[in-house]
């Protein structure tokens, strides 16, 4: 059976001192958790995106937790190293402990101007090197939704985003289904409609790419009063949490009530 991905994107908030304060309260709930049930049967993995300065400082934190607290970076450049000023490379992360990165987030490609090209080039570098799974987001703005034309548009991010692996196999992928016009707003999708969309891009996936494990999670104003209703879909395997994930004690209810 899949886990069950819950992960909390940070961001750029939190240093070293904020990362140790949120940590005492979130494994303290977590280790009341434990002695009610083995973190084996929670069928779920936590996944931490902290800014690049605080990568060690939560590795550190966690590395007890490994089995089920995964650590990603919020990016990557696709260069192996040179003179690319202001950018992190796969083996940096990786020296950091991280085992995923998130790729193509809306707020890269919409404030920075990057691509679906760049994004498919970062991918791509990504499974050339190994150890990492990427955490791919997609997602379409207001204006396309309002026109019902999501479905072409994620195709195409999809197709570009995921070029280098056509006709090879892979062994793990995320993909993050992130409608632009829910993140930070407050207003997450229905959850019908987003059932349909990640039945969609699942289908999409399966028919043109060979993917081991694969999972499609949804991010866009996901909080303790949505959570459930998202998750009891059968096609949305997990979600990518924002603003509801920097409380420490709403990121554990979150995780709780995915999780149960
Ligand atoms: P949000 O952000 O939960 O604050 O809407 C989600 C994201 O950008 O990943």
């Amino acid at each position: 059976m899949k886990k069950k991905i819950i992960a909390a994107n940070f961001k750029m908030n939190k240093t070293d001192e904020d990362i140790k304060k949120y940590f005492a309260v979130f494994l303290d709930r977590i280790n009341g958790l434990k002695n009610k049930t083995s973190f084996n049967d929670l069928d779920a993995e936590l996944i931490f995106a902290p800014p690049f300065t605080a990568l060690r400082e939560t590795h550190k934190i966690i590395e007890p937790y490994l089995d089920f607290m995964k650590l990603s970076s919020q990016n990557i450049y696709f260069e192996k190293s040179g003179a690319y000023t202001g950018e992190i490379s796969i083996d940096m992360i990786k020296s950091c402990g991280c085992t995923y990165a998130i790729i193509g987030h809306s707020e890269r490609r919409n404030i920075f101007k990057e691509s679906d090209e760049l994004t498919g080039k970062k991918i791509e570098a990504i499974y050339n090197d190994g150890g990492i799974t990427p955490i791919l987001c997609i997602g379409e703005n207001l204006e396309i939704r309002r026109q019902n034309g999501q479905e072409k548009f994620v195709e195409r991010q999809l197709a570009v985003g995921l070029n280098c692996i056509k006709g090879r196999n892979v062994s793990s992928l995320i993909v993050a289904y992130e409608p632009v016009w829910a993140i930070g707003t407050g207003i997450p999708i229905k959850a019908d409609d987003g059932e349909a969309m990640h039945k969609f891009i699942s289908g999409y996936i399966t028919s043109n790419f060979s993917i081991g494990e694969f999972r499609v999670i949804y991010g866009g104003s996901v909080t303790e009063a949505n959570i459930k209703e998202l998750m009891d879909n059968p096609h949305i395997d997990g979600v990518l949490v924002g603003g509801a994930s920097l409380d420490p004690q709403s990121f554990y209810n979150i995780f709780k009530l995915a999780a149960a």
